[in-house]
């Protein structure tokens, strides 16, 4: 059986090629690639590709100035922090809940728009596999290219379950029976039409917002667009701990925000958005509430429209 695209350039011997993270001691990172007759060079003497090739991974390569470096493949989280970036890149952390919480399976067929550096893109190939389906949509041609370029020198050359197309994703959208569809752009409402046309019933839309002000606009719009269930909203926060001897602790700096992620689900044609048991909380919806249903939303059960 033919290995899984990529797999192979993920494990087993160092290869000409490879991508190696060398730690050094102060637990600093450097990447680079494997090429015969080639040098590493460091403030502190350096060290010849070749002594790499063909030895393990997790090796220990000591330089002419006698310094040691741990030498690993970088994992996909080391790998989307260091690539080149176009825009901003959706960070391990939320990447880790879009695949869990988005329920991305293999062989499911996945929507993505931006696609931006293609690290969200990378996580979602993985998952789906090679038999499943990535049609990603970018508006900028340049962002496209870096991701394209991030993504074949991951996977070691094309994934065949992705494709990539340059455009807006309202506008271009030509999938059908999606599976999940996942946003990462500054107006998730304007695709809501094009995303429950290309949906399945039961499909799944998953949003990664990066403010407080896009995440309720979304959230109201996908309520009054009416061919979903209720969506719901998280945000998550990774604290790291320093644990040494009795000094146990979090570490003092941390990344105090990234995004909010929001899901809902995809309604069978037809139906009428069931009610929501709990009224809005008082004011929710009071004079000074201008968004989406503004004057209906105090009564949006009967209000919303249904999937058609
Ligand atoms: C924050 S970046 C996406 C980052 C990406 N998810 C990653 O992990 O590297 C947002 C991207 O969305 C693109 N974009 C914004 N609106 C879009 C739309 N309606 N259709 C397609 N792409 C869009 C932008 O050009 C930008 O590259």
């Amino acid at each position: 059986m033919s290995e899984p695209t990529g797999a192979a350039r993920r494990r087993g011997p160092f290869q000409v090629g490879d991508q190696v993270q060398l730690t050094d001691p102060k637990g600093r990172h450097y990447t680079f690639t494997l090429e015969e007759g080639k040098s590493f060079h460091t403030h502190k003497g350096a060290f010849p590709h070749d002594e790499l090739i063909g030895a393990p991974e997790g090796s220990v390569v000591r330089t002419t100035g006698n310094v040691a470096y741990l030498a690993l493949r970088p994992m996909l989280p080391d790998y989307v922090l260091s690539m080149p970036r176009g825009a901003a890149v959706v960070y391990p952390k939320d990447a880790g809940q879009v695949l869990a919480m988005a329920d991305i399976f293999a062989g499911a067929r996945v929507v993505e728009a931006g696609v931006g550096s293609g690290s969200l893109s990378m996580f979602l190939l993985r998952a789906v596999g090679d038999h499943g389906m990535l049609h990603s949509y970018e508006r900028r041609a340049d962002f496209a290219d870096i991701a394209r370029n991030n993504v074949e020198r991951y996977f070691g050359g094309p994934h065949p379950a992705w494709q990539l197309t340059v455009g807006d994703l309202q506008d271009n959208l030509s999938d059908t029976d999606v599976d999940r569809i996942i946003l990462d752009m500054l107006a998730p409402w304007e695709c809501l039409d094009a995303v429950s046309k290309a949906l399945v019933p039961g499909g799944l839309l998953c949003a990664y917002v990066a403010t407080t002000t896009q995440l309720a606009r979304t959230v109201e719009a996908i309520r009054e667009h009416g061919t979903f269930n209720e969506p719901a909203a998280w945000e998550t926060m990774v604290r790291n701990w320093h644990v040494e001897g009795l000094a146990v602790r979090p570490d003092h700096r941390m990344i105090g925000h990234t995004g909010f992620l929001l899901t809902a689900r995809r309604l069978a044609d037809g139906v009428e958005p069931p009610l929501r048991r709990r009224r809005p909380a008082k004011g929710a919806y009071g004079e000074d509430y201008t968004g989406p249903g503004a004057k209906s939303a105090e009564g949006r059960d009967s209000s919303s429209r249904s999937a058609s």
